[in-house]
């Protein structure tokens, strides 16, 4: 297929005896939304993170337009992955950065903007994601966690990434701010062919957002189709998950120490 964005084929990753990915095989259709689901701890981060190369994994292939990203340092490699922009679960804000700054870090560091421009953008940005620009000469910590989720959102798309990795959006915000985030993903990837990848737990925020839905159980991509089929998807897994059966398949590991 050419029309795909990014391609894991054997992807593994483990920490000490903790197996957390064992042969993920994806592809990401370019321009389109895939939404992630699973289980707490079933290593949905770890797997955005090891596209980003914040994570190394153990073996298998990571492909970005055909360019190998896994234990390459190549210019291409690395020009591939500042294609991507990256909403982090934490918001993982910069604490003694003004919110305007933190919306504009990569603009003035990677891109090198004046920070007359930088600003303009940023506080456009912040505009998109339903903040005022009397928020944007705030620090993080005189916000809200809501806000913040915001703030983390428009960090994530001020640069235009051509790929977007959301992880968890939508979590601690209220139905209604959820919804704009929601439509706010949507009409990014819809409008303006960006690809993006997304991790949440809320069905709701799946139906919103997703063209296409992956599923990761046992370290793989247990069921993958699109969003339209998770209703009736035929797979008891995908069906606890959808329906949140406390029974079913899928064992909840109970920490045992
Ligand atoms: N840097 C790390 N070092 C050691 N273990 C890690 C590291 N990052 C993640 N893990 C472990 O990998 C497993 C998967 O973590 P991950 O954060 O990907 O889960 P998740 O699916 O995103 O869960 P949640 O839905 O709760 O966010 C967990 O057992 C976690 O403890
Ligand atoms: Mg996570």
């Amino acid at each position: 297929m050419d029309n795909v964005k990014i391609s894991m084929r054997g992807v593994h990753k483990r920490f000490g005896k903790k197996v957390v990915l064992d042969g993920v095989d994806l592809d990401v259709e370019s321009g389109r939304s895939l939404v992630v689901i699973g289980g707490s701890g079933t290593g949905k981060s770890v797997l955005i993170k090891c596209i980003l190369g914040i994570l190394e994994p153990d073996a298998g292939s990571i492909r970005i337009d055909g360019v190998e990203v896994v234990g390459s340092r190549s210019g291409a490699a690395g020009a591939k992955r500042a294609e991507c922009g990256m909403l982090f679960q934490g918001g993982a804000l910069f604490d003694s950065l003004k919110i305007w700054e933190n919306v504009a870090f990569r603009l003035i560091y990677a891109e090198r903007l004046s920070r007359q421009k930088a600003r303009e953008i940023a506080m456009h940005t912040l505009k998109r994601v339903g903040l005022g620009e009397d928020v944007g000469d705030l620090l993080p910590a005189e916000l809200s966690g809501g806000m913040q989720k915001r703030v983390s959102l428009a960090r994530a798309i001020a640069s235009d990434p051509q790929i977007i990795f959301f992880d968890e959006p939508t979590t601690g915000l209220d139905p209604i701010m959820a919804d704009v985030i929601n439509d706010l993903i949507r009409s990014t990837t819809a409008d303006e062919g960006v690809t993006a990848v997304t991790i949440t737990h809320d069905m709701q925020s799946v139906r919103a957002i997703a063209d296409t839905v992956a599923m990761l159980y046992a370290g793989r991509i247990h069921w993958q189709g699109p969003v339209a089929e998770i209703d009736a998807s035929g797979d008891a897994y995908v069906e606890q998950f959808v329906e949140g059966n406390a029974d079913g398949p899928i064992r909840i590991e109970r920490a045992a120490e």
